[in-house]
């Protein structure tokens, strides 16, 4: 099928770059539509790990053309800086396999100094952000001021940075915060300009040619379901369109792409979420801990943009069904199933209970779940480890009904497993 979209079905980190990685072996374009370096997708290929923020994580397959929509917004530092990291590890990056929609827009320091100082003003209500600028910038974007790829060739684009520094110097007076000197920024954007160039392209018309080319595209969502401005926890969500149909309008193509889309929903075998919001099904103590990890594997749960620790629990089938739901999910994919390994009981959370009610939907949306208590099922852990598996009858038989349980839930098929952090750590569903 020429159209997948992969989306996160949680509150992001599910596995996403690792998967697209796999998906993009076949793929003609990897293409990112929504968010900017708030992301962190990881993708592990023998000794070399890389944390991908902006570029979509099918660049480190040669033949794939990477793509950045305009539903992006794009810190020009970090993409210089990302290019680079991916140029010392071999991955040849040109302006022939790398593409930045023309509309996309433009983060500046203004906007983080904005991110930070509006998250100090929240205080102990702050959403937890990445403190990437992501906020401030589709704010910009969505009141208009906003600053596009295309704007850094105009010749008033100086100008115009400035006007948006001393605006935005407005907003941090206000907060306390301290101000921001234009010049430096203007000279600095101006050497951007001149680096960014010959990547400015029209994404749009070139990803519409390759579908109609029978060409396969590969669309990577950032973030996850539930921190979907409209449709996640809101408040405590991102600023952008996380969810697969996001993909239309961050790419800019029409509903004709979707028709007979692939939509695969990355699903993480327990939950976990950074930073603040609800979460029914959290777990604290020892077994929190255990499946957190310590921190010395690249895969425990700490975040790939801001270290932090991540929140964990068991995973949330309510918000599963919601997720397949509001992306139109064809598929799912199941990812570190290896560290539910050694574990005596998984629970899965089937249904949510609010007094004597059991609800299997959720009645009014994600944006509170504070009514709600997950109604749990205990099924029989497995001790051996997975991480070795290839074949779907290798796993052990309770991992395959845990498996089972999760897609009769979801109500659609699992495609793979994942069951490491490792390109070829996979498994692949009957
Ligand atoms: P993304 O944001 O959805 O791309 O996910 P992240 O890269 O932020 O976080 C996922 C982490 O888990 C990364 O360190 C991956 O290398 C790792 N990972 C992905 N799949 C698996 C898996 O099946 N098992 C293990 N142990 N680690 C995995
Ligand atoms: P990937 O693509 C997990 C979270 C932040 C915060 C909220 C808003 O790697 O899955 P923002 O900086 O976007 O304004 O922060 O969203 N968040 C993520 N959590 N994975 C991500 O990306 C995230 N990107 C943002 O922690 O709670
Ligand atoms: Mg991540």
């Amino acid at each position: 099928m020429p159209f997948q979209v992969v989306v996160g079905a949680q509150w992001g980190d599910e596995g996403k770059g690792r998967i697209v990685d796999w998906y993009a072996a076949q793929a003609d374009y990897s293409a990112r539509y929504n968010g900017g370096d708030n992301a962190g997708h990881t993708v592990t290929v023998g000794e070399r790990i890389f944390k991908l923020h902006l570029i979509p994580s099918g660049i480190i397959h040669p033949q794939v053309v990477a793509v950045l929509g305009n539903g992006m917004v794009v810190n020009p530092h970090r993409f210089l800086e990302e290019i680079e990291m991916l140029r010392q590890a071999d991955v040849p990056v040109t302006p022939g396999r790398l593409r930045l929609s023309f509309a996309a827009h433009l983060i500046t320091p203004a906007h983080q100094a904005l991110d930070a100082a509006l998250e100090a003003r929240r205080g102990k209500a702050s959403i937890g952000t990445t403190g990437r600028g992501i906020g401030p910038a589709y704010t910009d974007k969505a009141t208009r001021r906003g600053l596009r790829m295309a704007d850094l060739q105009a010749a008033d684009f100086g100008a115009r940075l400035a006007e948006a520094v001393v605006e935005a110097n407005r907003s941090l007076d206000l907060l306390g915060a301290p101000q921001l000197d234009p010049a430096p920024l203007v000279a600095e954007f101006g050497e951007y300009a001149r680096q960014l160039s010959p990547y400015i392209a029209d994404t749009s018309a070139e990803l519409d040619r390759a579908l109609r080319d029978g060409k396969t595209v590969l669309a990577e969502g950032a973030q996850g379901t539930l921190l979907d401005i409209d449709h996640g926890t809101y408040p405590f969500v991102t600023s952008s369109s996380t969810v697969a149909p996001g993909a239309l309008t961050g790419l800019g193509l029409g509903l004709a792409a979707a028709r007979e889309a692939r939509v695969t929903g990355v699903v993480k075998a327990f939950q976990t979420r950074v930073g603040a919001g609800p979460f029914p099904t959290e777990l604290f103590g020892d077994l929190a801990e255990r499946l957190r990890g310590s921190g010395v594997h690249p895969w425990d749960e700490y975040g790939t943009t801001t270290g932090r620790p991540r929140r964990v629990g068991w995973l949330d089938g309510v918000l599963l069904r919601y997720a397949v739901r509001l992306n139109g999910l064809t598929e799912l994919v199941v990812t570190k199933l290896d560290i539910l390994s050694g574990l005596e009981t998984i629970r899965l959370c089937t249904a949510y209970r609010s007094g004597t009610q059991r609800l299997a939907e959720l009645p009014f949306g994600p944006s509170d779940l504070s009514p709600f208590a997950p109604v749990y099922e205990d099924l029989p852990g497995w001790q051996a480890d997975v991480s070795g598996v290839r074949a779907w009858s290798d796993l052990p038989q309770a991992a395959q009904a845990y498996l089972d349980r999760i897609g009769e839930l979801a109500g659609i098929p699992i495609r793979l497993v994942s069951v490491g952090a490792e390109r070829e750590q996979v498994v692949p569903a009957p």
